[in-house]
């Protein structure tokens, strides 16, 4: 098990009571900038697909399942999403099952770079996952691979006192990378003729990727 899997398993609970509304320990103690950015690149992933209605989805380390199960209450004809932990999974599951989802949201466990599928789909989001992948032209390059519209990835800042205070902490987590502007540019240079929009979200990018 990998560094980056042993922690989100472990982390799977309280990752998912950030999206929570309830006054909780973990709600009232996480930076609240962290939080912002969470749900500016939720809100505007939900605007950039709608109309959703009859389309598919491919949710790339979807943890608990948000983006996942909010596509398919947009209409989403299905959504599969992919996550190497375990708990993230049997969370994602429930949230799909009493949301009654579950005939149109398949969850897979198993790494994103394994995973290959013979279907493609009209979008694909990677939220909050390259954070930890080792070689995003790789993770890239395979998602591009699998979409027939857009792609939709957050890269988070390496600019500022959130960035260093994130690698302080992800010292004894597991492995985080950070980005600018211009490695990102360099990086999503690399997939042309696809064209990309970054925007400044403040902690992330949000990055659109248009299939041409
Ligand atoms: C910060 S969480 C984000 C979850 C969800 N996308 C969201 O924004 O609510 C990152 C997730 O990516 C998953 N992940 C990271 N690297 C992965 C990989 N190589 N294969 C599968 N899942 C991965 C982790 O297990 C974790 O659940």
């Amino acid at each position: 098990m990998s560094k980056v899997e042993q922690f989100f398993d472990s982390y799977a609970g309280d990752f998912d009571a950030i999206y929570g509304t309830e006054r909780s320990l973990m709600n009232s103690v996480l930076n609240p900038i962290l939080r912002k950015s969470m749900r500016t690149r939720f809100d505007r992933t939900l605007l950039y697909t709608r109309p959703m209605t009859g389309k598919t989805a491919l949710d790339l380390g979807c943890g608990p399942g948000h983006y996942a199960t909010a596509l398919a209450s947009d209409g989403a004809e299905r959504v599969v999403g992919i996550d190497f932990s375990q708990e993230m999974i049997r969370i994602a599951r429930d949230r799909a099952s009493s949301l009654g989802h579950s005939d149109r949201c398949d969850f897979v466990v198993e790494d994103i770079l394994e995973y290959t599928p013979s279907e493609r789909f009209d979008f694909s989001i990677a939220m909050g996952v390259m954070d930890y992948i080792d070689g995003p032209d790789q993770m890239i390059r395979k998602t591009l691979s699998l979409t027939r519209e857009k792609a939709f990835f957050s890269f988070p800042t390496s600019r500022g006192l959130l960035a260093l205070q994130r690698r302080i902490r992800y010292l004894s987590r597991c492995p985080l990378y950070l980005y600018s502007r211009s490695q990102l540019n360099a990086l999503l240079g690399e997939f042309t003729p696809h064209e990309y929009e970054i925007e400044d979200i403040g902690r992330d990018f949000l990055v659109t990727v248009s299939i041409r």
